[in-house]
């Protein structure tokens, strides 16, 4: 089938690619000309881990195009999937849908035959009927142009398998027509068994929005139980291993720590609270107030039990951090956790040293301050604490006993509990971590000591949030 993908951020450039990959010729289409002669040239703009490939091999055989025009767009093809980004508004909670309207504002005029408009972004419940006023009013006489809605949840740094192996499929539609279609774009995912729900466009935004919440209040439950764990001398971890037994529970996002962050989560429960609100039904979701609130005091409890660590100040410490980006495998900083604590100390007057193995550019293009580096060793020379914000595989790689002989003195806070806490223990490490009792290391005996953490809480962090690009950015 002939389709095109409009916004080629993390969502658009990888949708495009898998739908070229499973067979169909496709337009990917941007404002920012860069960006797509970048994608044209087979290069992928973010680190994505299987993307380049896709990119190379469908851009050579020029199954795969890129453009900046919405005309050569209404032209080439009857289908057109939506993919730009959903902002939270600077000035509120609530998501800023100025590109969404902008791409359907500019597509409707220009189309010439009857057409689908598929939605992918992110975005609050009710949009695709608000829009469909919009697409009527800009369409041509005598040209129908439907509308769907069907969302996307694929996570950065699997964002190519979960696209051409999603847990499920959503359609929202309102016609036969259009579910007709979907399921024509879909049919080797279908074939191979993966369940497509057809529901109507409301329902579908509120899966992804709702989904998106669940993840969040897991997360954030947990890091709730870690506070208390800090509070009564109990392990989180181990918490998190036996609650995930149960089935009904299930341990997957249960790795309590510094929070979630990242372009979709934190914008996603904001965005769901402003619009519960304009739907009067504000109170059934305000516990996501809460679960943002919780997810907040990670970062300053991190900051906290940092300088508990260095004795009460920060001014002149040498800090080295591990990891900038909001999560392993990707290269995307906004609303980073890691970024959000590496600020923080650095306000506070630390010497901060930031380590990431992808997210070095991008972190120094929204926070210049500290020095940034791409070797471990290097960021930790003459530290005199290492704070491990962002899991990457190669920090549990990390030798502890080689680390020890550059660092001015050998304290860890794993803000992830990720690492292997008792060999950097044994390796004569000072351990900390969220919601688990301190290794100390204690001469002639192994038991854990416990050091209390602080509940106070500082001045709210100012976060740096990287800003969207004006089109392509993932829902
Ligand atoms: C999230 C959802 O997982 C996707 O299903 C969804 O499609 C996507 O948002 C979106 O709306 O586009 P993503 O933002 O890529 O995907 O990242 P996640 O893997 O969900 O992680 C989000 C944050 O939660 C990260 O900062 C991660 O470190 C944190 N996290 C995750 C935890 O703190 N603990 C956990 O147990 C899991």
């Amino acid at each position: 089938m002939r389709l095109t993908v409009i916004g080629t951020g993390y969502l658009g450039a990888v949708h495009a690619a898998c739908m070229a990959e499973i067979g169909h010729e496709v337009l990917g289409v941007d404002t920012d000309a860069a960006k797509t002669a970048a994608l044209a040239a087979g290069r992928a703009p973010f680190f994505e881990p299987g993307l380049p490939e896709l990119l190379a091999r469908h851009t050579r055989t020029g199954r795969l195009r890129f453009t900046t025009s919405l005309e050569e767009a209404a032209d080439f093809a009857a289908l057109h999937f939506v993919c730009v980004g959903t902002p939270q508004q600077p000035d509120s909670l609530a998501a800023d849908l100025s590109h969404v309207e902008a791409v359907v504002d500019g597509l409707a005029p220009r189309i010439t035959r009857d057409s689908l408009i598929v939605g992918k972004s992110t975005v609050p419940v009710g949009t695709t009927r608000a829009l469909g006023r919009r697409v009527t009013a800009g369409a041509r006489d005598g040209v129908e142009i439907d509308l769907a809605w069907n969302p996307e949840f694929l996570r950065e740094g699997y964002a190519v398998q979960d696209t051409l192996r999603p847990d499920r499929l959503v359609a929202g539609v309102t016609t036969p027509h259009a579910d007709r279609l979907l399921r024509a774009v879909y049919e080797p995912m279908l074939r191979s068994g993966i369940p497509y729900i057809r529901t109507d466009p409301a329902t579908a935004e509120l899966v992804k929005v709702a989904a998106n919440s669940f993840l969040a209040t897991k997360i954030s439950f947990i890091n709730a139980m870690a506070e208390v764990c800090d509070a009564a001398g109990a392990d989180v971890v181990t918490l998190a291993d036996a609650l995930g037994h149960d089935e009904r529970i299930g341990r997957r996002f249960l790795s309590a720590g510094l929070g979630f962050g990242g372009g979709c989560l934190p914008k996603d429960i904001r965005a769901f609270l402003a619009r519960a609100e304009e739907l009067q039904v504000g109170e059934a979701v305000a516990f996501l107030r809460q679960v943002d609130r919780i997810n907040e005091r990670q970062r300053l409890r991190t900051v906290d039990l940092a300088r508990q660590l260095l004795g009460g100040t920060f001014a002149g410490r040498r800090i080295a951090v591990l990891g900038a980006t909001f999560k392993p495998d990707s290269d995307d900083v906004r609303d980073s956790p890691a970024l959000a604590v590496t600020c923080e100390l650095a306000a506070q007057g630390a010497d901060v040293r930031v380590h990431d193995p992808e997210g070095v550019d991008n972190a120094r293009a929204v926070l210049p301050g500290p020095a940034y580096h791409t070797a471990v060793m290097t960021a930790c020379r003459d530290a005199e604490l290492v704070l491990h914000l962002t899991e990457w595989r190669e920090y549990r790689a990390l030798d502890p006993a080689r680390l020890a002989e550059v660092v001015r003195a050998p304290r860890l806070l794993d803000a992830r509990n990720a690492l292997d806490t008792a060999a950097w223990h044994a390796a004569g490490w000072h351990v900390r971590a969220l919601g688990r009792p301190a290794h100390v290391p204690q001469p002639g005996h192994g038991e854990p000591v416990r050091v209390t953490i602080p509940h106070a809480l500082g001045a709210p962090c100012t976060a740096p949030t990287a800003g969207e690009p004006v089109s392509g950015a993932p829902a």
